[in-house]
């Protein structure tokens, strides 16, 4: 007789973005007039940058040819993509990462989710509140949360770091010790970032204490001031405490191209062991690379030519982070983030709850967002729009928030 994981049959039912799909299919199913736009999922919208169409294609051609056909790809990765990551994304902001440190993978969800596998199962997890659910759920899904209090939306052991608009929406060191801790800078949901001073602290911290960080830099390239981190490898002693995950979903729009990379310096130890070795390990037996195209692809992201076109995407999305953000505040919202992330997070008005003022967004300025209270309890009473959107629905979804 077969029976299911349970540790998958804790996870409570709804997932945030499927009730998010489901009223918005409601309400356009009830209002078929009803233009909707939506700035809520983290999915870009603008076509891939000419430096990656023109890589695709190349790379296409030479699966034509015995001569330059690829079949399976190295376990780390193509050395020609390690070697521009280290080169570009490490050495040049003056951080000691070598290209076999470095595991090229099919993007940053798999990694977050993934990452967990080579810790012990009774390690204690500490996440941002609100976060983005990956982390936890994938450790829930690991057996390493123990139970769920639906009325808190907590697990009994799972250490919560509230970011909330008292503390600038950056974590305070938890009072009970962890030995896993996520960080996400800039932040998903709520699009802030903490300086090279305060993570610094964390990486005396997690030094201190012997834990790892996880950090995820999925919105790096969104950082537009000075002494805001790209990397914890620019802070002293990151490689024996960090491990970093990269995208190339948001800088490089590669959300259905998928790539992304994973760092664990070998200095990275638990215990006496070296967690190169194990990720290696896990990556050279349940993972068979990404595809050569599209790591062909991603090298293109570090050429002159696309990092050039790849400023301007940024660019745009930032510019429509901008107008939600100036236009939000002009109508008298307290709005955060979008400075350095695609990211908006607003106080709901009148105290509503985040589905409250989803559902009057929804009525009264046919927009869809996120609710804050989706991504943790401190997430409550406030609401998450993305930049990610065309400029033209953007400022129209402005204008109609404006006149609500
Ligand atoms: C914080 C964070 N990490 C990771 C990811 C996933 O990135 P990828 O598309 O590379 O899997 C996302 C996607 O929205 C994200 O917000």
């Amino acid at each position: 007789m077969v029976w299911p994981n349970e540790d998958y049959l804790k996870l409570p039912g709804s997932y945030l973005f499927s009730t998010v799909a489901r009223k918005q299919r409601e309400f356009s199913a009830a209002h078929p007039e009803a233009k909707i736009i939506r700035l809520s999922i983290g999915d870009v919208t603008q076509p891939l940058a000419p430096a990656i169409i023109e890589a695709l294609h190349k790379a296409v051609d030479e699966m034509a040819s015995a001569e330059t056909f690829k079949g399976y790809a190295p376990d780390l990765g193509y050395e020609f993509l390690r070697n521009v990551v280290s080169e570009k994304d490490y050495k040049a902001r003056g951080c000691d990462i070598a290209p076999d440190e470095i595991f090229i993978s099919d993007g940053a969800k798999g990694d977050c989710g993934n990452i967990q596998e080579i810790f012990a199962r009774d390690c204690k997890v500490a996440v941002c509140d609100p976060v983005y659910p990956v982390y936890v759920d994938t450790n829930v899904m690991a057996g390493r949360t123990g139970t769920y209090d639906e009325k808190t939306g907590t697990w009994s052991d799972v250490i919560y770091m509230p970011c909330t608009a008292e503390n600038g929406f950056a974590p305070e060191l938890p009072k009970t010790v962890p030995d896993l801790i996520y960080l996400c800078f800039p932040n998903n949901p709520t699009g802030a970032t903490i300086t090279k001073d305060q993570l610094q602290v964390w990486v005396d911290y997690a030094n201190k204490e012997g834990a790892v960080i996880i950090y995820d830099a999925a919105y790096e390239a969104y950082i537009s001031e000075e002494n805001v981190p790209h990397s914890i490898y620019e802070c002293e002693g990151a490689r024996e405490c960090a491990i970093e995950i990269h995208s190339f979903s948001k800088n490089a729009g590669f959300t259905g191209v998928r790539l992304g990379y994973t760092v664990i310096p070998k200095d990275l130890k638990a215990g006496n062991v070296a967690l190169h070795a194990l990720w290696a390990r896990r990556h050279g037996t349940k993972y068979n690379g990404a595809p050569y195209i599209i790591q062909k692809a991603g090298e293109a992201v570090y050429t002159p030519e696309g990092q050039a076109q790849l400023k301007e995407q940024v660019a745009y999305y930032m510019k429509n982070a901008q107008t939600i953000r100036e236009g939000l505040a002009a109508a008298g919202y307290t709005v955060s983030g979008g400075v350095n992330a695609p990211y908006i997070w607003l106080r709901t008005p009148k105290d509503m709850t985040s589905w409250e003022f989803f559902d009057h967004l929804l009525e009264k300025a046919n927009v869809v967002g996120t609710p804050g209270s989706g991504f943790g309890p401190s997430g409550e009473h406030y609401f998450r729009l993305t930049a990610f959107g065309s400029c033209e629905n953007t400022v129209e979804a402005i204008e109609r928030i404006k006149k609500m």
